[in-house]
């Protein structure tokens, strides 16, 4: 018989969703636009022309989905903040509905004996900000920090975990620089910019929190890879640093007092983005955006390997695992646990974090309802088990791991995808708003209950 797998007594184990994805209501109670409703109203930028107007429902039918939360026995609950219902045009007017609704929703998850841990960004920007040229334009800093005083003000003496932006490098890069997300620009020059002010918002950001919140755990949520070289060439390597610096360093390094990695600073310069330097950077800005925090969160969802020049038949070469359901998700991304071992080593050995969240990890199968309406969902529960007992192997080599948030609580809308794709540990019907628990978190609810496998 296996081993069991045991976590320690106060393991925070959770699950995640973001704003955009799951609360619809887009216009409703003085809510202004944001750069996702913008996005998504524009034909053609979403597989299906699919948005999220209404997506989930969550902003009316939350009280049901703490619901839920509870009978899996989460003991956390990730969710992030709308600023545009804060303050509809980014800065200015608060809107005292907006700030009701999230505080309700951390009541209820209080009530509920479920530790409520919030984002203040998930990507959803006040589209009257990036009027003003967005994350692109330093005046946006300012904003953040205002809006981050109001609802860090209202929210701050009962959510104790804060996590000031997620996945950085995926608003610069996919969002200024790649155009497949809000705004859907496509310009590498205003990318870097938007990846500096990101960074400046989130150091600026956690003194306030700190203010507002005493006592609060303050840290911010990147996107973590593992990324492979499929030879020991120069190009592989290349491609793989290269590949790990734009996603990952360029974020955790200036966020771990480094500055930002000289090679990435010519990998930029080679490319024509920084014509002027680095003459976005400020005096004083890395120290702020240095500023020490309590956690990082990471976001795992797999294994990237470089193949430049490396020959195919190439026999040192670690092949991915074959394309079935087992070893690769419906969103192509392949299933590899042991990069989330190796990925949580790296970041603490590394940077020497106090501690760790995985704030995200998880899979995407369509699986739907069979005719008795269960969800046998074999794929996603695998892919747990294996992650779960690959960070339980890195908390053995005396990673800090605290806590572990399954993306997602429940099937959403999941960007430039679309409905099409479903990550949910719960099965969501977008026609009536049903929601099924998939066997996935039938046995999640075990796993918390027994607190390991
Ligand atoms: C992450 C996002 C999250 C979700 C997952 C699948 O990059 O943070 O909102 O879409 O990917």
């Amino acid at each position: 018989m296996a081993n069991k797998t045991v976590f320690p007594k106060d393991f925070l184990w959770g699950a995640a969703t973001a704003s955009y994805q799951i609360e619809g209501a887009w216009d409703k109670h003085g809510k202004g636009e944001s750069t996702w409703d913008r996005f998504t109203h524009t034909p053609g930028k979403i597989k299906n022309n699919d948005n999220g107007d209404v997506a989930n429902d969550h902003y009316r039918l939350w009280k049901k989905d703490i619901g839920l939360m509870k009978k899996l026995g989460l003991k956390a609950y990730r969710f992030s903040i709308a600023w545009p219902r804060i303050l509809p045009t980014g800065s200015g007017k608060v809107n005292q509905k907006g700030i009701d609704f999230y505080s309700r929703l951390v009541d209820g998850l209080l009530d509920a004996n479920i530790t409520p841990f919030a984002t203040l960004f998930h990507w959803d920007l006040p589209q009257t900000l990036e009027d003003e040229g967005g994350w692109a334009v330093r005046s946006t800093t300012d904003a953040f920090v205002e809006y981050t005083d109001a609802i860090t003000r209202a929210l701050g003496d009962r959510v104790k975990h804060w996590a000031t932006l997620n996945e950085l490098s995926v608003v610069a890069w996919l969002g200024y620089e790649m155009g497949v997300h809000a705004p859907g620009l496509k310009d590498i020059k205003l990318s870097v910019r938007a990846a500096h002010h990101l960074l400046l918002a989130h150091g600026l950001a956690v003194p306030v929190i700190r203010r507002n919140s005493p006592d609060a755990e303050v840290g911010t949520v990147l996107n973590i890879g593992w990324k492979v070289p499929a030879s020991k060439s120069t190009m592989d390597m290349d491609s793989a640093r290269i590949d790990d610096g734009r996603w990952f360093r360029w974020f955790a390094d200036p966020v771990y007092g480094r500055g930002y990695p000289a090679d990435m600073v010519e990998h930029f310069s080679s490319l024509g983005a920084l014509p002027n330097g680095m003459d976005f950077v400020q005096e004083g800005d890395m120290k702020v955006i240095a500023a020490p925090t309590d956690f990082v969160g990471l976001n795992y969802y797999g294994r990237n390997l470089h193949r430049v020049d490396a020959p195919d038949n190439d026999p040192q070469i670690d092949f991915p695992f074959p394309k079935t359901p087992e070893h690769w998700t419906e969103m192509d991304w392949e299933n590899y646990p042991d990069g989330l071992t190796g990925s949580l080593a790296r970041v603490y050995f590394d940077y020497q974090p106090r501690k760790i969240y995985i704030t995200e990890n998880g899979a995407s199968y369509s699986t739907p309802p069979d005719e008795k309406g269960n969800v046998l969902d074999v794929h996603r529960t695998n892919y747990l088990k294996t992650h779960f007992a690959a960070a339980h192997r890195a908390m053995q080599a005396g990673v800090p791991l605290a806590g572990y948030f399954v993306w997602s609580l429940m099937d959403n809308f999941e960007w430039s995808f679309g409905y099409g794709q479903r990550f949910g540990i719960v099965w969501v019907n977008f026609e009536t708003q049903e929601r099924i628990l998939k066997d996935s978190a039938k046995w999640y609810k075990t796993v918390i209950k027994k607190n390991g496998f």
